[in-house]
This record gives C-alpha cells, sequence and structure tokens, in this order.
C-alpha cells in the first residue's frame, strides 16, 4: 500500500472522530498515519482520548501530544480505528502481522464501533492467504504448538506449517504481553467460526488473529481517495 493510499483511508476515518470521543488506536503503519492525522487536529484544538493497543502506539500518541488513558480506567471506547492484515466480504478479520493482535483485540471488544483501515490488497474472497498469527503463552509452548497442529485437523487444516515469529537473529519475537507468536500457513481457511472455536479452546492459546463479526466497516485507501465498505446486514 502506497503512503498516499494509507493517508486517504486515515484521513477519511478521521471524519468518523467527534469532539469527546474516546478512541482506540491501533497498531501499524497504516494506524500511526491516523494517529498523525488525529494529532494535528488535537493540536488544532479537537479533545478526544485515546486508548492504545500496544507499547508502539502509546509512544507514539504520547509523542505527539494526544492524551492518553490506560484502558482499564475506561468504562467504554467510542470507537477503534485499526488496520488489517486481510479483510473477506464479511469484514471478518486476520490482524496480528504487528504482533498487536491481543491487545488489539481487547479494544476492539470493548469498542462500540471498530472501524478498520486497510488497502485493496488485503481484500481477499477467502481468509487465509496472510499467515494467521496464534498469540501462544511461553510455557510448554512446544506443547501448544502440537496441539493446535493436532486440531486443525478438525477444521479441514491438516498438514499446514506452523512457525514460530522470530525477532532479529535467533530469538523468537515477544509480544508486549511477553508472549509468543505462533504463524499458521493456511493459504485458505474453509470455516472461520470453526476455526477459531477450536483455537479459542486450547489453553496454551492466549488469543488469535481471527476478528470475527467485529468490524462495522473497512475504509479502503486508494491512490485517489477512499473507499468505504460497510458490514453485509449494516
Ligand atoms: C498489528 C496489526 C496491523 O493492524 C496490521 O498488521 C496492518 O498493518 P499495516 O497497516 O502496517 O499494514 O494487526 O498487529
Amino acid at each position: 500500500m502506497s503512503d498516499v493510499a494509507k493517508q486517504n483511508a486515515a484521513a477519511e476515518a478521521l471524519k468518523l472522530v467527534e469532539p469527546g470521543m474516546v478512541l482506540g488506536l491501533g497498531t501499524g503503519s497504516t494506524a500511526a498515519i491516523f494517529v498523525r492525522l488525529l494529532a494535528e487536529k488535537v493540536k488544532a484544538g479537537l479533545d478526544v482520548v485515546g486508548t492504545p493497543t500496544s507499547e508502539a502506539t502509546d509512544r507514539l500518541a504520547r509523542s505527539l501530544g494526544v492524551r492518553i488513558v490506560d484502558p482499564g480506567e475506561l468504562s467504554g471506547i467510542d470507537l477503534t480505528i485499526d488496520g488489517a492484515d486481510e479483510f473477506d466480504p464479511q469484514l471478518n478479520l486476520i490482524k496480528g502481522g504487528g504482533a498487536a493482535l491481543l491487545r488489539e483485540k481487547i479494544i476492539a471488544d470493548a469498542s462500540a464501533r471498530m472501524v478498520v483501515i486497510a488497502d485493496a490488497g488485503k481484500e481477499v474472497r477467502q481468509l487465509g492467504r496472510f499467515p494467521l498469527p496464534v498469540e501462544v503463552n511461553p510455557f510448554a509452548a512446544e506443547l501448544t504448538r502440537r496441539e493446535v497442529l493436532a486440531h486443525l485437523e478438525y477444521v479441514g487444516l491438516g498438514g499446514i506449517e506452523a512457525s514460530w515469529r522470530m525477532a532479529t537473529g535467533e530469538a523468537m519475537l515477544r509480544t508486549d504481553g511477553g508472549h509468543l507468536i505462533l504463524d499458521l500457513k493456511c493459504n485458505a481457511i474453509p470455516d472461520v467460526e470453526a476455526l477459531g472455536a477450536v483455537l479459542d479452546r486450547i489453553p496454551g492459546v492466549v488469543e488469535h488473529g481471527l476478528f470475527i463479526g467485529m468490524a462495522e466497516r473497512v475504509i479502503v485507501g486508494e491512490e485517489a481517495g477512499a473507499r468505504v465498505i460497510v458490514r453485509p446486514g449494516d
């Protein structure tokens, strides 16, 4: 996605922001552009409060003068603007390319509205081309990996590859919460609900990157502007 397209998606999302709102602030390069545009409005007098989905977004927003509140102190979030790695026609998402999926899901779930900003390359008929990130507790992580692979058989995904995400060098990547990320190379996910339900039942799985029925709309950034896709039935 070019920076112009990202900028256009973020600028369109900014139009949804109203004075007094509590905003969930997403993670990733597109969400970061949104935070920068929001900060300009804040400088010009817009009164909003943000709550971040990652340490990186927390630092960025604070450095630009956006007032940040710990999500635990909030009774609700009006609107969350976040990126995504893939979205399908039902606006189900794969998220977690930036390893922030747990906090992103906590914030999205607590939000009255979740709006995604993404480029057209992330629009797919069926989720799964982007490896599905699964956040795993480091305790007995290999055992959890084997459990995940065994359970995938039940949802038509037997024999797929599952690899630990690495940081730079030989170290495994750690999320903001100290967990590991297991990337599942599904290629195509035949039934997102079934896969989500199976992963939810494995104790060592902290969270997975399937966001099912959470996004109310996706704003697709393009070179010349932005296209809005509303969830079918809304
Ligand atoms: C982070 C995410 C991001 O929102 C997702 O990876 C999209 O990022 P970008 O806007 O940089 O393409 O889920 O965990």
